[in-house]
């Protein structure tokens, strides 16, 4: 049994909804062989999915990066993701959707007959961030992005990301910062916000990030505030000498970073611009 994900957990594979424990793929998956597929990471309130349009948009778009025919219309993934939904035993849940190349012999080009792509979907728990981390904010670590040139795909090849990652959790903190030829790019899993004089600053949308569903929530959170906002070239020395940081992603939602490298962001803890973005988040919770 994995912890929070217990044998009996619904997941979808290929048509039919099962237990985890009785859900089975082939050793010759090419999403197990080579990281080929694709995947998105839904959050739920409430058994009401949040910004799904903007996820299965994403999922459509990913799969044409990788040439994958989408094995359902857009109806037929709102279905599934609803059935999941349904099935989970929290009505605040992850609902998270894979799809692979499918099951061929090993070799790296494309398999040359079409094979069905593998379809897996599962749910499970979803605790918010808590208040603590909400108050107190959280610590994070810089480092080289070292990850390829196609970060605009939500690809499962996500071994750039896991070793980042990792970085953070040896670093005891909660996230890393990349940065690529000195600017800044993403966090291991996460979208990376700064305020600087009043206004709100990311990295451009572009291959070396990927766009988080929050992305443009946070462009709409900020108008609707009237904060200015501005996609740009953050560079190192911006986050260095940034008011405020903040991250958002599908489980973070949106929290405030304190520290980089061990030293207070601004004051050392959630300032104006945060505690603004967060009360729109929460509202569009509310509203669901
Ligand atoms: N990750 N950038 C990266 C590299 C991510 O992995 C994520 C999300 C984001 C934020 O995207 P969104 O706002 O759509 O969650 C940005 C998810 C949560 C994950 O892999 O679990």
């Amino acid at each position: 049994m994995i912890p929070g994900m217990p044998g009996d957990s619904p997941v979808y594979l290929n048509g039919q909804f099962l237990r985890a424990d009785e859900a089975k793929i082939s050793v010759f998956d090419r999403g197990f062989i080579f990281g080929d597929g694709i995947y998105e990471v839904v959050p739920a309130y409430g058994r009401k999915p949040f910004r799904l349009d903007g996820h299965l948009a994403r999922l459509a778009r990913s799969l044409a990066a990788l040439r994958i025919a989408s094995p359902f219309d857009r109806a037929g993934w709102e279905h599934l993701v609803g059935q999941l939904i349904e099935r989970s035993p929290t009505p605040t849940c992850i609902v998270y959707l894979q799809v692979t190349r499918g099951v061929a012999k090993r070799d790296h080009g494309f398999p040359l007959e079409p094979v069905p792509p593998t379809v897996f979907g599962m749910v499970s728990v979803f605790n918010p961030p808590s208040a603590k981390q909400r108050e107190q904010g959280l610590a994070v670590v810089t480092i080289p992005d070292e990850r390829w040139l196609h970060c605009e795909i939500k690809s499962t090849s996500l071994l750039g990301n896991v070793l980042a990652k990792q970085q953070a959790v040896d670093a005891g903190v909660d996230e890393v910062l990349q940065f690529r030829d000195g600017a800044l790019t993403e966090g291991a899993s996460s979208n990376i916000w700064v305020v600087s004089g009043g206004k709100l600053l990311a990295p451009p949308k572009d291959n070396r990030i990927l766009e988080g569903i929050r992305y443009g929530l946070m462009e709409e959170l900020a108008a609707e505030a009237g904060i200015a906002f501005e996609a740009r070239r953050i560079s190192r020395e911006e986050v260095a000498a940034a008011d405020e940081i903040m991250l958002s992603s599908a489980t973070k939602e949106v929290l405030p970073v304190v520290s980089v490298d061990g030293k207070p962001v601004g004051a050392g803890k959630p300032g104006p611009v945060y505690a603004a973005l967060r009360a729109g988040y929460d509202a569009r919770i509310a509203a669901l």
